[in-house]
């Protein structure tokens, strides 16, 4: 798998491989990548098209932003609190931009927290590999709901490696539905999945 994601990494110029944790005892994970693997597994079963604008809360180096905007060029927005990784993942959008200028659609990486990003009309998929505790996944997914039901548009959360804490929040508070599961091929942890929930503010106001 390592072989993979070095040999990957190579093909968009960047790197991404590595572990880089937290200093002090804090709320939010770990800088780590969802393997490349896994990625092509969910994009060979879940598509996304050109109207779609993605919002990858937590982005750690960047290989999700990347990875994306490569198979789909879309816009992307990738949000990251640590600044040492943030500073890897801007390196990363100067090799990858130099075989890539031909992808118009921006990747645009911010540096703050995840719970403040103001969601925009178009952000319609929202990608996490469980990048902090439950209590913030739960501000970052009530931002995601008001502006689905402000503007009425339908949205995607995808989860990798989902935590359970995550998964209970999303059945239990919200309107959303799980739409599809994704399991990785060849993997003997059960977590190694992806979990994909929708939410369409329309269709519940018609049902009312
Ligand atoms: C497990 S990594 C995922 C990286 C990338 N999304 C991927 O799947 O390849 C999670 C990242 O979230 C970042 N993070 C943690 N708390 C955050 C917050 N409140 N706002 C923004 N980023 C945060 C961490 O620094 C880390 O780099």
């Amino acid at each position: 798998m390592q072989k993979f994601d070095k040999k990957f990494d190579e093909k968009l110029l960047i790197r991404t491989t590595g572990i880089r944790e937290w200093r002090e005892d804090t709320p939010y994970n770990r800088t780590e990548s969802t393997p490349y693997m896994a990625l092509e597994t969910l994009f060979e079963k879940y598509k996304l098209n050109e109207q779609d604008q993605l919002v990858d809360f937590g982005a750690g180096r960047g290989r999700v932003a990347f990875y994306i905007h490569n198979q789909f060029n879309i816009p992307i927005t990738a949000v990251e609190l640590n600044e040492l990784t943030l500073d890897e993942a801007l390196r990363n959008k100067r090799g990858y931009r130099s075989h890539a200028s031909h992808l118009e659609a921006p990747i645009q990486f911010q540096y703050g927290y995840a719970e403040q990003y103001e969601v925009t009309e178009e952000d319609n998929k929202f990608y996490f590999f469980n990048p902090f505790k439950t209590e913030i996944f739960e501000e970052v997914v009530d931002n995601i709901v008001e502006s689905a039901e402000k503007v009425g548009k339908e949205v995607d959360i995808i989860l990798y490696y989902p935590m359970p804490g995550y998964k209970r929040y999303l059945a239990e508070k919200t309107d959303f539905t799980l739409v599809n599961k994704v399991l990785v091929d060849g993997m003997k942890d059960k977590r190694e999945k992806f979990l994909i929930y929708r939410l369409d503010p329309r269709e519940e106001e018609q049902a009312e």
